[in-house]
């Protein structure tokens, strides 16, 4: 049949027949967000004995221990898949080297110890593996006398967090920092002490991005400057497909885009061509950007925030890690084990 107007005709597909009602819509629907797409980035701070808000990302907190082992708990009930656990240490412990990262006792390692003791292998527990929480400079590597990030100096700090962290008992490490040969090095560290069975969710195209700005905040950064001689150009695509060829070629065994609402494009690029699974990091930036534009009343909240997973996963990621993940989880239906 051809369609016709008073103005003349036009070729009859309809697709707005595959719109008329919502079970219509749901039976079509391409893209699905399931529990266990979703991963919680979650923060702990030394010496906390309850949480502590974060001003810029309303309904985040920095968790106390205790808060953090429930908080894990309410993620795996929800069907959540991981937690990525970044720490916050005391100001006092930060020092030029960041020792506090990899110190058996630090914050981050007392973090997974307490996660893994609640929730086993129910849930995959990740850790964020980077200095920059733990450097006086707030720089994600050791510096050079020029004060410049020094990237191979870096790398034996980073060979010896992924051996304490994976002693604490980590599933997967996630190397932030953007270092030159952070996976190949990493990988080595950890088989060299029997840990063949720990993972590297590789950060393959980090971006230097100003949407990072309210996790300053929430791990309480000493930075000041930018990480421009590390984090990815936002100009740049092709330049992300070199870092994934090197992160593969290096052993990484699933691959991230970050931050992942600006970076779709980039993201559906890596997810044609790779066969490990991808994830996409919803920032910061992301989450504030929505809440407040929720709390002044401009935006449906909800309803916003699944749009923006949706496209996440659309453009191709597997995992998504989200500020979000045991809220939408639980409105997605609940544990799927
Ligand atoms: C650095 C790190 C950052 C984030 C995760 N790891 C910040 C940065 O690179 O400045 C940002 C996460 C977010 O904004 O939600 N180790």
């Amino acid at each position: 049949m051809v369609g016709m107007t008073v103005y003349g005709s036009f070729p009859g597909a309809r697709p707005r027949r595959l719109r008329t009602t919502p079970a219509m819509r749901r039976m079509v629907a391409e893209t699905r967000l399931d529990p266990a797409d979703l991963i919680l980035p979650a923060f702990v701070r030394e010496g906390a004995s309850e949480p502590v808000p974060i001003a810029a990302m309303p309904g985040v907190v920095q968790h106390s221990v205790d808060t953090l082992r429930k908080a894990a708990v309410e993620a795996r009930e929800a069907g959540v898949s991981g937690i990525m656990l970044f720490g916050v240490p005391e100001d006092a412990r930060k020092d030029a080297a960041g020792t506090a990262g990899t110190d058996p006792g630090g914050i981050l390692q007392v973090a997974v110890r307490a996660v893994k003791e609640e929730v086993g292998d129910e849930l995959v527990v990740m850790s964020d593996l980077c200095l920059d929480e733990y450097t006086d400079h707030g720089h994600c590597g050791v510096l050079d006398a020029d004060g410049r990030v020094d990237n191979d100096a870096t790398l034996e700090r980073y060979a010896e967090m992924a051996q304490v962290q994976a002693d604490a008992g980590v599933h997967v490490v996630g190397p932030s920092g953007m270092m030159d040969g952070q996976v190949g090095v990493i990988r080595d560290a950890l088989d060299t002490i029997g840990k063949e069975d720990v993972s590297i969710l590789a950060y393959t195209a980090k971006y230097s991005s100003a949407f990072y700005g309210p996790f300053r905040e929430a791990v309480a950064s000493s930075l000041r400057g930018d990480r421009k001689t590390y984090q990815q150009d936002p100009a740049n695509l092709r330049e992300s497909l070199r870092e994934l060829a090197l992160d593969l070629q290096e052993g990484a065994d699933m691959v991230m885009v970050k931050p992942a609402g600006p970076c779709l494009d980039v993201l559906a690029r890596v997810a044609e061509s790779v066969d490990v699974p991808v994830a996409a990091y919803q920032i910061s930036g992301e989450y504030a950007m929505i809440e407040a534009a929720a709390e002044k009343g401009w935006i449906e909240r909800d309803k916003a925030i699944l749009e923006t997973l949706t496209g996440i996963r659309r453009a191709g990621a597997r995992m998504i890690l989200t500020y979000w993940a045991t809220e939408v989880a639980q409105k997605l239906g609940g544990a799927r084990l």
